[in-house]
């Protein structure tokens, strides 16, 4: 049955057939709204997180400032931060139905991240009767991310879960729950200042994703299972564990050079280099390398963060030889995997706590775009073969030519 839409559809592309018509593949450089969320200034290396400068916020506030900043606009004072620390402290318990999912997924050994999507897809059912209200479905899902985060490594571990404390805040939750023991300060800090980096960045993928989806007036665990599902892929949110594994396989700085040259003369992208978006330093690398510098410094054990800064350096020389031109800088992703290998975590979990921070970003996105209530719906332009003739089955065979 052909709609009337579907029509206007049509009508549309056989215009646009005959006439020129700009692509832009990947959509670079088309602004799809205003947002008051976070800018991001390619050029100059710059992000602000509704209206603060990156450097200036992400080294100071917690994880949960950040959730209240970009959900309301303003910080919290005491009595909000100590407010929505007891909205999510209490929200936290895993659900028997979910727990029962990861069990079983750690069992088959589904990767992390696809636990992620299957549990935060599963909070549909747990919640009896579920949260109407938009805030208290966003606090649900933000709540219970580390706790399915830091349950499902320990299950994939053979250990089992460690039920969450109500006393912690966002971070130190997910430390706790994931090691087993109250973590230092030191390392709380850490996971705030990688958390609030990491919370907000404009119109990458996965909050596209998320922003489609809200837009067609879905719910907000489907626009978060959509955006899980875009964030795991390497160009995007899955890169910092391939950008780890580089650096243990080069192991020493004499390798840098060679194992790097390898890589890029059999074609392959180095991971935690080139940004879509950023043609200088991203500075979310900045922020996340200073916190590395103090978490490493504080162990005692500076050999690992000494070999990452020597990769970097050699990775943007020879990007330069061999991508002349093209601007190919250090992205949050490279210092990603140090920081949160500094904190103990398994590189397969790198993308999920990446998730666990971006979460509140995206439910942000979700917000503006519900506001303003329009569908998203690009175009395509058609270039396939039109005017051919339908062919019965029975002499498909002998007559059909591939287009
Ligand atoms: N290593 C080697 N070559 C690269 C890299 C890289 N890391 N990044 C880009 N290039 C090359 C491309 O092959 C391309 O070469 P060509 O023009 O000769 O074909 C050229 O540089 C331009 O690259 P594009 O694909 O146009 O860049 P785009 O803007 O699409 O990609 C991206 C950005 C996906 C991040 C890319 O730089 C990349 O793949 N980086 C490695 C993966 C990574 O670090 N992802 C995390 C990004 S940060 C985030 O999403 C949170």
């Amino acid at each position: 049955m052909i709609h009337s839409t579907d029509l206007a559809t049509k009508e549309a592309t056989a215009e646009t057939n005959t006439s020129p018509v700009k692509l832009q593949p990947g959509l670079e450089g088309v602004v799809l709204s205003e947002t008051r969320l976070s800018r991001v200034d390619g050029e100059r290396g710059e992000l602000i997180l509704a209206g603060y400068p990156l450097e200036e916020i992400a080294p100071r506030a917690t994880y949960e400032e950040m959730v209240f900043l970009l959900w309301t606009g303003q910080l919290p004072d005491a009595l909000e931060l100590d407010q929505l620390h007891g909205d999510l402290a209490s929200r936290r318990e895993i659900p028997a139905i979910t727990l029962e999912l990861l069990r079983q997924a750690a069992g088959r050994k589904v990767k992390p991240m696809d636990a992620l999507r299957m549990a935060v897809a599963s909070l549909e059912l747990c919640d009896d009767p579920p949260p109407s209200r938009f805030e208290g479905e966003a606090l649900s899902v933000v709540a219970r991310i580390p706790g399915l985060v830091a349950t499902y490594a320990r299950l994939r571990r053979g250990e089992e879960p460690i039920a969450p404390r109500l006393d912690l805040g966002h971070s130190a939750s997910l430390l706790y729950q994931l090691h087993g023991k109250a973590p230092e300060a030191a390392a709380i800090r850490a996971l705030d200042t990688y958390l609030a980096t990491v919370i907000d960045h404009g119109a990458n993928a996965s909050t596209f994703a998320a922003r489609v989806i809200i837009s067609t007036r879905a719910d907000i665990i489907s626009a978060l299972v959509g955006a899980l599902g875009a964030l795991k892929g390497p160009l995007h949110g899955g890169a910092p564990g391939p950008a780890l594994d580089m650096v243990f396989e080069i192991a020493t700085p004499e390798r840098a050079e060679p194992v790097l040259r390898a890589k890029l003369a059999a074609g392959e992208r180095l991971m935690g280099f080139g940004h879509r978006v950023y043609k200088v330093r991203d500075p979310r690398a900045e922020v996340l390398g200073r916190e590395a510098e103090r978490l490493f410094g504080q162990s005692g054990d500076s050999a690992l963060y000494d070999l990452v800064r020597h990769v970097e350096k050699v990775a943007l020389a020879l990007l330069a030889e061999h991508k002349p031109g093209r601007r190919l800088e250090t992205n949050v992703e490279f210092y990603t995997a140090l920081l949160l290998h500094g904190l103990g975590i398994k590189s397969d979990h790198f993308t999920p706590i990446f998730a666990m921070g971006r979460a509140a970003g995206w439910i942000a996105h979700c917000r503006e775009q519900q506001a303003l209530d329009r569908l998203i719906r690009p175009r395509l332009h058609y270039v396939g073969a039109v005017n051919r003739s339908f062919i019965d089955l029975a002499l498909r065979a002998k007559t059909a030519t591939a287009p």
